[in-house]
């Protein structure tokens, strides 16, 4: 058996797997989805637990892949969750298992999940305030986000990060009290500048926040200090908070995951597969390679593990969202997986 990685043309190296458990959402966040939702995947179309539990192990065993993390639509309304994390905890040399998830549900399946294998969480939180959240996810469910943040905490899924988006005159001015909410419970923030991935194609480079407007604004109340760490993948550059420290007794981080303005790409090790079994190479690749069908022919491990070295080929050197012939892709982010 061959245990070749999924090298790049460029010599990048994915071993982080991103995998969507379902296109589906009981929020509808502005720069997601619109309120209608979207024409969901069929059921057939997306793949069975056996299914994605085979693919990942076909990404660990034979491709190298040590990160798994779920993501969606929102994975926790995927009834088989609890078994597929069970099922890739279980694997050789296991892998570090993650899930992105906007904490709907977490506050009854935090003990579970975690029981089952789940290492880590990424909740998304935008706003502290109950109606801004109802103006920007059209659902009433801003306490059920804070109870799932503090079951993740209690459960041990740490450390416990929050994923927010700023956006221009409806939370832009948040992000020290953000920072302030996540200091004091013990979360590490993280803000992510807002990328063309909303299925209405509203997204506008000039209304974006950038990251540099998010630093000014912390740096008007904290004091932010170079983060000594390495930052190797990573997508966020982070910074340690001046004065404060996490429950462990570590110095407190703020990260911001600069997307449009400071691209990552030459770093990426990434490797992305859609819940109806496709692999993306990249968030905004505008190609992917289909197993679900392999899979459904009947190919065997060695023949997926190929596809998939083939598929890991075909990626850019970047997103080039700065490109006047930027081209948006055509599946949005609930469809792709965060
Ligand atoms: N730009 C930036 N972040 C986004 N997310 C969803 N859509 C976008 C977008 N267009 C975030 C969610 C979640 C993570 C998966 O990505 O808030 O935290
Ligand atoms: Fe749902 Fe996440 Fe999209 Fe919000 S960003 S609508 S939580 S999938």
């Amino acid at each position: 058996m061959t245990t070749a990685g999924l090298v790049d043309r460029y010599g990048r190296v994915a071993t982080d797997l991103r995998v969507s458990l379902t296109d589906r959402c009981n929020l509808r966040c502005t720069y997601c989805m619109p309120v209608e939702g979207l024409p969901w995947l069929p059921n057939s179309a997306v793949l069975t637990d056996d299914e994605v539990i085979r693919l990942v192990r076909v990404a660990v065993e034979r491709l190298g892949v040590d990160e798994v993390r779920f993501t969606g639509g929102e994975p926790l309304i995927r009834p088989g969750l609890a078994k597929i994390v069970g099922a890739v905890a279980e694997l050789a040399p296991r892998p570090r298992i993650s899930l992105t998830t906007n904490g709907i549900g977490l506050d009854k399946l935090a003990r579970p999940l975690r029981d089952a294998g789940l290492d880590r969480v990424n909740v998304s939180l935008d706003t502290l305030d109950g109606e801004r959240f109802e103006r920007l996810t059209h659902r009433k469910r801003h306490p059920d986000v804070l109870a799932g943040l503090a079951a993740a905490q209690a459960a041990g899924l740490t450390p416990v990060k929050i994923n927010s988006v700023l956006m221009r005159d409806i939370n832009e001015d948040e992000a020290p009290a953000l920072l302030r909410f996540a200091l004091a419970e013990g979360y590490e923030l993280r803000f992510i500048e807002q990328m063309p991935l909303d299925a209405q194609h509203a997204w506008d480079r000039a209304r974006m926040i950038t990251a540099a407007e998010i630093l000014a604004a912390l740096r008007e109340r904290f004091t932010l200090l170079p983060d000594p760490a390495e930052r190797g993948g990573a997508p966020a550059e982070t910074w340690l908070v001046d004065g404060y420290t996490t429950p462990d007794g570590s110095p407190a981080k703020v990260g911001v995951i600069g997307s449009v303005t400071r691209p990552f790409c030459g770093d990426c090790d990434r490797t992305r597969l859609t819940a109806d079994g496709q692999v993306r190479n990249c968030l905004f690749a505008t190609e992917e390679s289909d197993l679900r069908g392999a899979l459904r022919e009947g190919a065997d491990d060695e023949e997926i593990a190929r596809r998939w070295r083939a598929a890991t080929l075909t990626k850019r050197a970047g997103h080039g969202i700065d490109d006047p012939k930027f081209l948006q892709p055509t599946r949005p982010m609930s469809a792709i997986g965060g």
